[in-house]
Formats: C-alpha cells, sequence, structure tokens
C-alpha cells in the first residue's frame, strides 16, 4: 500500500486507534439555532476517563452545569493537571450572550462575558455530542469553531397552565428545553377564567375555590351542543413550589415571567371573591373556553386585592417584568355599574376603554413602586398606553407597531406566526386544536421586526415568542406535541442572523434532532415526510406541484384514486390538469412509505385558469396562494383557515372580478366562506354577483345573505337555468361588521375568510 501522503496516513490511523471504535466524523455542524459563525475541522476531541477543567470567575457556574451535564453521560475524574482540558475563559469584548467555542484536539475553550453566555456555549457543545455518545464510556466531539451571539434579547416561550395545568416536572423539563435552545425567557400564564394556578396566602379562597372548576367541555368550543366531562379539574402550584422553578430555571438562565391577568380572564377569582366584580354576584369557574363577562370592578377593595396578590408575586419571582394581561375584556359589566360610571365622570374617562387604561395605569404605578415594569398583551393600547408599559402584541402586528413608535418596547406574538395552539399540518388525523393553522415553515420564516418600523424604531422590538394556549391540550404529550418542533423554528427566530436562516438546512438538522428529542422522552410531532400540494395556472396550462420538506426521499402519486406504493410513479415535474382528478402521494426511502398519504380533490370548474383579481389585497399573513387560488379547483380546508387556499381580509368589504378566458354558459357559482366565531371569523353580511355578458347589458344577482351559523357557509347562486356567454362576473363580498357584544373578541372588526369560488 502507497500514500502520497505519508504524514496524513499516519494522522488518519492515530484517529482510528484512539477510538475504541470508529465513528464516522460528522463534517456538518448541526446546531439548533444555528451559530453565526462555524468551521468544523478534521479532527475529535474524546472525553473519557479523566479531565481537567477550570473557570475564571463567575464562569464557574456555567463550568458546574457543564460537568454535571457530562456525568450524566460517562463515568469521569477530574485531574487539574491533565492534558485533555476544558477552559472556561471569561472575555469582556464578548456581546452580551455571546460566546466563542473552540473545540481542538486537546482542548476545549469557552469564552464569554459571563456565566450566561458559556452557558450557551455549553449548550451548543452538548449539541455536538453524538448519538451514541457515552457507549464505550466515552463522548467523541467534532472538532470546531463557533463565534455566536444572539439576533434578539427577548427569546421566549409561553405556557397557560389555566386552562389545564402540567406537573412541576413537566414545567422543569420545559424550562430544560427552552435553556437548551437558547430561549431565556418564560411566560407563565397563572391565571385564567378556568383556573387560578398561583397560591397567594393572603387570599385562601383562591386556593378552595378558584383553582377548581366543576366540569371541562368536551370536544371542540364550536361544537353544539355543548357537552361537559362531569369531572372536577384543578390545582396550583404551591410558593414552594414556584421558587423551586423559579431557581430551576434561574440556573438555566431562564427567566419566568408570571402573568396576572387583568381586568378580563378573571372569573376564576370573581368565582371565589365575587365582591370584586361589578353586581357582586356568585359565579362559577367557568367549565368552559372562550371571553366572560365576568371582569374584576375597579374598585378600591379590588385594587387592594391585586395589590395585595402583586405583593406576594413579587416576592416569588424576581423578573423585571410582570404580565398584568389586558386582553380581552369585555365592558358590559362596566356599562352597567354604577361605581364604574361614576369613575369614568370623576376622572374625565372618554368611555370604558378610558377605564381599562385608567385600570391598567393604576396597576403599572403599584408595580413600578415595587422596582418592576408591566409587561400586557396589545388591548393594553386602548384609551392610552401606560407610561413605561412594554406591549406583547399578538392581534397581528399593529399594536407593536403603534407602540414603538411612540417609543415602548414590544414583544412579537402575533397569532399568525406565534400561536402553537394551531394545527401544524393539514393532515385530517392531527389531534384536535383551537383551528388556524401554523405551519413549520410559517413559523421559520417569522420576522419579528415589522416592516412598518424604521432602524431607530425596530429598537424597541425586544424579541418574540411562542404561545402555547391549552384548551385542548390536557395532557403533558399533547402540550409537547404542539410545542414541537416549531419551538426550535423560533429559537431560530430569535437567535440566528436572518443571513444565516435557511428553511432547507433547518429542516435537515430538524430530522436530526429527531433523536435528540426522543433521547429527552419528548413527545414532538413529525410532518416531515408530509406532502404539500400546490396548483398554478399560466394563461395555457393549470399545473400541480407536489413538495415535502425533507431532502434524498421519493414522491411517488397516482391520479386514479389508489393508494399509492413503492411502484408508483415517481414524481418529478409539476401534473398538468386538464379535468377533475384525484390525486394521492406519499414520500417513499427504497424500502417504504414514511409519512402519511396525502390526497386531493381537483375540481376542474369553469373558472380554473380564468383571469382574477380583487380590488383589496388580503392581510399580509392570510394571503393564501393569491387570487388565483379562489379558483385554482381546490377547496380550502374545512378546519384549517390559515391554510393555503383560505384568504383572510380584516373588516373589508371586498370586490372579486372573474374575467373567463372565452365566454362561458353557467347555471350556479358557489362560494365557500369559513365561520370560525371563536376566532373572530364571521361570514359576510352579503354577497352579491353582476354578471356581464359578450353582448348584452351586465345584470345583477340578488344580494344573498349566508347562513352564519354554520361552518363553511357556502353562498350558492343557483340560477336554476343556464346563463349563455357570460364574459365576466364581478362579486361584492360585504364584510360582517364589528363582532357583537358576549361574543369573542366583541368589538373588534370581523374576518371575512373565502375559498373557493366554483363556477358551473
Ligand atoms: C390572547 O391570545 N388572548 C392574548
Ligand atoms: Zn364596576
Amino acid at each position: 500500500m502507497r500514500h502520497k501522503n505519508f504524514a496524513a496516513f499516519c494522522l488518519f490511523v492515530y484517529l482510528c486507534f484512539n477510538c475504541s471504535s470508529p465513528k464516522p466524523l460528522d463534517n456538518q455542524i448541526l446546531i439548533i439555532p444555528k451559530p453565526s459563525e462555524q468551521t468544523v475541522k478534521p479532527v475529535q476531541f474524546i472525553l473519557k476517563d479523566i479531565y481537567a477543567v477550570s473557570a475564571e470567575n463567575d464562569l464557574a457556574d456555567a463550568s458546574v452545569y457543564f460537568m454535571n451535564q457530562i456525568d450524566n453521560v460517562i463515568d469521569i475524574k477530574l485531574d487539574p493537571q491533565n492534558k485533555r482540558k476544558v477552559e472556561f475563559i471569561e472575555n469582556l469584548d464578548i456581546e452580551d450572550e455571546g460566546y466563542y467555542l473552540d473545540v481542538s484536539k486537546n482542548s476545549i475553550s469557552i469564552e464569554a462575558k459571563d456565566s450566561r453566555g458559556a452557558f450557551y456555549a455549553v449548550q451548543s457543545l452538548l449539541q455536538l455530542f453524538p448519538d451514541n455518545a457515552g457507549e464505550n464510556n466515552e463522548i467523541v466531539i467534532p472538532c470546531v469553531s463557533i463565534k455566536d451571539s444572539p439576533q434578539f434579547k427577548y427569546r421566549g416561550m409561553h405556557l397557560d397552565v389555566g386552562r389545564h395545568m402540567y406537573s412541576v416536572d413537566f414545567i422543569k423539563k420545559y424550562i430544560d428545553a427552552l435553556a437548551m435552545l437558547k430561549l431565556n425567557t418564560f411566560h407563565w400564564h397563572l391565571t385564567e377564567d378556568q383556573g387560578w394556578r398561583i397560591e397567594i396566602k393572603k387570599y385562601p379562597k383562591l386556593q378552595e375555590i378558584a383553582a377548581f372548576r366543576d366540569e371541562t367541555l368536551v370536544g371542540h368550543y364550536s361544537d353544539q351542543p355543548h357537552q361537559f366531562d362531569g369531572k372536577r379539574y384543578g390545582g396550583y402550584y404551591t410558593q414552594e413550589e414556584i421558587k423551586a422553578i423559579v431557581a430551576y430555571a434561574e440556573e438555566r438562565y431562564v427567566t419566568i415571567i408570571p402573568e396576572i391577568e387583568m381586568p378580563g380572564h378573571s372569573q376564576a377569582a370573581i368565582a371565589a371573591y365575587p365582591e370584586f366584580g361589578c353586581s357582586g354576584e356568585q359565579v362559577e369557574v367557568a367549565k368552559k373556553w372562550g371571553v366572560f363577562e365576568e371582569v374584576y370592578c375597579p374598585s378600591e377593595k379590588t385594587f387592594k386585592f391585586l395589590e395585595d396578590v402583586i405583593d406576594e408575586v413579587v416576592e416569588l419571582f424576581p423578573s423585571k417584568y410582570i404580565h398584568i394581561g389586558g386582553d380581552e375584556a369585555p365592558k358590559t359589566r362596566w356599562k352597567n355599574c354604577s361605581h364604574c360610571q361614576e369613575l369614568i365622570r370623576q376622572n374625565e374617562l372618554k368611555d370604558e376603554h378610558g377605564l381599562q387604561s385608567y385600570f391598567i395605569r393604576r396597576m403599572e404605578k403599584y408595580i413600578n413602586s415595587k422596582g418592576r415594569q408591566i409587561i400586557g398583551w396589545d388591548e393594553i393600547l386602548e384609551g392610552g398606553l401606560a407610561p413605561n408599559a412594554t406591549v406583547m402584541s399578538w392581534r397581528g402586528t399593529s399594536g407593536a407597531v403603534e407602540a414603538a413608535k411612540a417609543g415602548h418596547n414590544v414583544v412579537m406574538t402575533p397569532t399568525s406566526h406565534c400561536y402553537f395552539d394551531y394545527y401544524q399540518s393539514e393532515n385530517e388525523d392531527e389531534p384536535l386544536a383551537i383551528g388556524g393553522f401554523l405551519p413549520l415553515e410559517k413559523v421559520y420564516n417569522f420576522n419579528p421586526i415589522p416592516e412598518e418600523l424604521n432602524e431607530s424604531e425596530s429598537k424597541y422590538v425586544l424579541g418574540a415568542q411562542g404561545n402555547i394556549w391549552t384548551e385542548y391540550m390536557p395532557t403533558e404529550d399533547q402540550v409537547e406535541y404542539m410545542a414541537f418542533p416549531r419551538m426550535l423554528a423560533m429559537s431560530e427566530v430569535v437567535w440566528t442572523n436572518p443571513e444565516h436562516k435557511n428553511y432547507e438546512d433547518f429542516v435537515s438538522r430538524v430530522e436530526h434532532f429527531h433523536k435528540r428529542l426522543d433521547a429527552l422522552d419528548i413527545n414532538y410531532a413529525n410532518h416531515l415526510y408530509e406532502i404539500e400540494g400546490a396548483s398554478t395556472s399560466s394563461a395555457t396550462e393549470t399545473t400541480f406541484e407536489l413538495t415535502t420538506p425533507s431532502k434524498g426521499k421519493q414522491i411517488r402519486y397516482t391520479l386514479d384514486g389508489t393508494v399509492p406504493n413503492l411502484e408508483s410513479n415517481i414524481y418529478n415535474k409539476s401534473i398538468p390538469i386538464t379535468e377533475s382528478v384525484t390525486i394521492k402521494a406519499a414520500v417513499f426511502d427504497d424500502e417504504k412509505q414514511l409519512g402519511s398519504m396525502f390526497s386531493q380533490d381537483i375540481n376542474y370548474h369553469k373558472a380554473v385558469g380564468a383571469k382574477i383579481t380583487i380590488d383589496k389585497n388580503p392581510h399580509k399573513a392570510y394571503q393564501g396562494s393569491g387570487a388565483e387560488g379562489l379558483i385554482n379547483g381546490i377547496n380550502g380546508s374545512d378546519k384549517r383557515f390559515g391554510d393555503k387556499e383560505w384568504l383572510g381580509f380584516w373588516g373589508e368589504d371586498i370586490f372579486v372580478e372573474i374575467n373567463f378566458k372565452k365566454p362561458v354558459d353557467l347555471t350556479t357559482i358557489k362560494m365557500r366562506f369559513y365561520n370560525g366565531q371563536g376566532q373572530w371569523i364571521y361570514a359576510p353580511k352579503s354577497i352579491a354577483v353582476t354578471w356581464y355578458y359578450l353582448d348584452r347589458a351586465p345584470t345583477m344577482y340578488q344580494s344573498i345573505e349566508p347562513n352564519g351559523l354554520i361552518t363553511n357557509v357556502s353562498a350558492d347562486f343557483g340560477m336554476g337555468e343556464e346563463i349563455k356567454d357570460v364574459k365576466k362576473i364581478i362579486i361584492r363580498v360585504e364584510n360582517y361588521g364589528i363582532i357583537p357584544e358576549g361574543k369573542q373578541g366583541a368589538g373588534n372588526k370581523a374576518w371575512t375568510f373565502i375559498d373557493e369560488i366554483i363556477v358551473n
């Protein structure tokens, strides 16, 4: 055997003999969130038997965390003289939370300004461990050099424990996951209409009454009639448990922001203490989901109660921010309360929104007096923002824009990209969720900086957060299913430099990360082998494209309704559509089907491929596949208004114009509207169609009122007879208007969601 480069050969032999069993050198770094700069060297560091650890100043904390993690994987001894060493070095030039990590053949060096940055270096280092770390009592780490620092300083995940609650161990596991992904804030939503979950010693009825509901809604809120499980449900976290959780989080550089909701979402507290409501009447802890009219009455005794609660909360939570909620507080009770009306007069407030602002400002003053700041949902902008408040923007991004332009800090959590209670797949087998559609890619592509902000205003955007509302998550497994892998995408949104973000690259890292999640016993969703379809029309043809997020696999499909198998056609270019068909497809490797089957009916109706325009752009969060999607032969999902088909318009009337390629003879026009009142989506108030003919004056077909109470309203203009030579149609869709009192989102504009317009 001859080798041109004998020295390289010796190194190769040395490396191989240095490992007790040969392991592939992983030449890719698969860390999530992706670091700013990374290079791999073709050697490896082997941790076994004995090593040295040194740490400067307060970096010792991170070194202790590291040693504990190593002890969990292998038996190893410390010897300060050993040449195999891990050094934690203070470097004050590195940015906040940033770090350098250098793994070379004999040593690992971690540099950071403080222990927090060093802790993130350790998290990256732990992610370099191979899947078989610990086998033969050793850990083989690829040699790398990484320089890294975050994009945003607020990197959060939220968890609602009001609707359902979870064990202390689970909360710790959740915090561990945040830390692993370099997320630094846990927004703990502790009080709700359906349950008060934090022990407040001064008010024992919060524990006895507010912490328990008599029973819980079964199925979806929109299933009628409502049914209940007949089982008492509840509990709360004791102050001792909370202290332990806060300490656990602190060790992992996770700040917990507690949320105590006010003035709305407070029915549980009012059930325990009816005197804090406007009527003083007894109410029950809520048993179903939604927005309730029982809100705190801004009386002196209510403020005393809330101040007492805050006193205990600030003792438990050292966070700079206290979240005071502020969202979804109906004003009905205040309108009918003589005390509230008197307060409006005395303080010369404009109306009940002014009273909401008065409420929040007063609580802000108290919380500021404790050396803390308030953060609240964007409704705290109503009636004027409290002077030092930070806004959590959830109803789109306009609240954030308004607040940032006024010089207030904001945290971005718009429903469109950050609500992990929405469905993540269009697969009909998904476990029941609240609605919506927020796939992994949409989370990944979120840019927390709203485009309306200039560079200096953008500085007020502290970061972003994924929200987990738990109406439909009764178990810890279900929380994990909804949180993962979307939490991985969110970590990259807030940590990774946008220049280094790439969805395909991310997906390949997620695929690899599955093993890590398995090892952590996290019940993640896997939709990487699912297929997405998209139809495209040009002047000459309509085609259908199939894609899957994962690489190196094959899509096989059929057009005759049969189930695809290893013998079916391999998809390699888009499929021409010339008639109604059913496309079935699945992802395969060489041996088997990997994901679930995709199935799409295409209804090749008379408007498919026509020219369509809408006089307004859909809301930027709900653009589906554009206006063409309304006549592509594909119906929007019955369950997911956020899919590629539905177009969402917020509060606007729209005119849709369809120009046929050549005049057509028509008998029906059918339109589908989404009806999801819990998500503020209402069928239109009216719909009218005007017909334009080849050779006659246009006529308007009567305006109809769709039946607004069923899901997926369809407005069916069945004319009964064929209408000849129609050149174009114009459809006017009138928005529902303002959401009435007593409904979720009351007082806000309703959304209209439309797909598809079916012409036959
Ligand atoms: C919210 O989702 N009600 C903040
Ligand atoms: Zn009142």
